[in-house]
């Protein structure tokens, strides 16, 4: 009896599978992502002091330019945008502060200790001079962690992520358009929280669409987007 009954789940568990895998590959690429749904437009996108981001402007311009390119607007495939909406929306100042600190080691992204904290503060003033939507952060990072499964979330990671990510989450070394996700440079500073609302609204005008909604590329539920979490926790490990 048992027996049967778990038999019979596991079948149910592939038709779900694919059927949601054919309506994924019937859903063609929409351009826009979503915008977060707490964004009301009455928010306002945090205030900046001018000078400080004058001064974060000089210092990017020296040190960040190259490959984030002018005003931050990144180049696909090379360095991602610094001045994107959603990305300034949910990153707090601990999440830029210490990726610019560290880098990223293993990606492209270099470390700029030496600049010191003053300097990096006002860089990241100027980056959250561009900002359009309200600060997030605090919420986000709040956000419970994943209880996800890693094992089903490998599955999504597979077939939707790793073509643009790489196949463990490489980044842009292993050919894609996509950062670094499963390297520890990412992920020992991003929360789950911050990478649940990177995945369900994405990044506007960029490759990052969201995974949630109308305009979504694929619809993944909040339990599937958590169990894609877990895996990524798990994929520096295997490395
Ligand atoms: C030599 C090229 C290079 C330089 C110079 C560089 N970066 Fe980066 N940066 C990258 C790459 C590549 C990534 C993406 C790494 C990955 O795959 O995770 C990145 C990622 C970032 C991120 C994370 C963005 C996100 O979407 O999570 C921030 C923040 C950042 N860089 C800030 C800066 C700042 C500020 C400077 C100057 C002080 C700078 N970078 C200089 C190449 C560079
Ligand atoms: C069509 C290509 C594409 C697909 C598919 C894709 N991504 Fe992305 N993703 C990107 C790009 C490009 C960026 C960086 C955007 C930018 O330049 O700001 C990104 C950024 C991210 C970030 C932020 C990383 C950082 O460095 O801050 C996360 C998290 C992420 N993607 C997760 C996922 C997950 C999980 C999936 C699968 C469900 C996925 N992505 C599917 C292209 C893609």
């Amino acid at each position: 009896m048992a027996r049967s009954a778990f038999t019979f789940f596991i079948l149910t568990g592939l038709v779900l599978l694919l059927s949601a895998c054919q309506q994924e590959s019937d859903a063609p690429p929409k351009k826009d992502a979503a915008a977060p749904a707490a964004a009301t437009p009455a928010a306002a996108p945090p205030t900046v002091d001018p000078a400080l981001a004058a001064q974060g402007k000089d210092l990017y311009n020296q040190n960040c330019i190259f490959c984030h390119q002018a005003d931050g607007i990144g180049k696909p495939g090379f360095a991602p945008s610094l001045v994107n909406p959603e990305l300034l929306s949910i990153s707090s100042d601990r999440f830029l502060l210490s990726t610019i600190r560290d880098g990223r080691e293993g990606t492209g992204m270099p470390p700029f200790a030496h600049l010191g904290r003053k300097k990096i503060e006002a860089i990241v003033a100027f980056l959250r001079s561009h900002a359009k939507l309200p600060d997030r952060a605090a919420e986000v990072d709040a956000e419970p962690r994943s209880q996800g499964d890693p094992r089903l979330g490998r599955f999504w990671f597979d077939q939707i992520c790793a073509t643009c990510h790489g196949e463990n989450g490489d980044g842009y070394v292993a050919g894609g358009t996509g950062t670094a996700i499963g390297k520890e440079g990412f992920l020992s500073k991003a929360s789950d929280g911050f990478i649940r609302e990177t995945i369900k609204y994405g990044r506007s005008n960029t490759r990052m669409l969201g995974f949630t909604g109308p305009d979504a590329m694929a619809n993944l539920s909040d339990s599937e987007i958590d169990d894609i979490i877990a895996y990524l926790r798990t994929v520096p490990s295997k490395n």
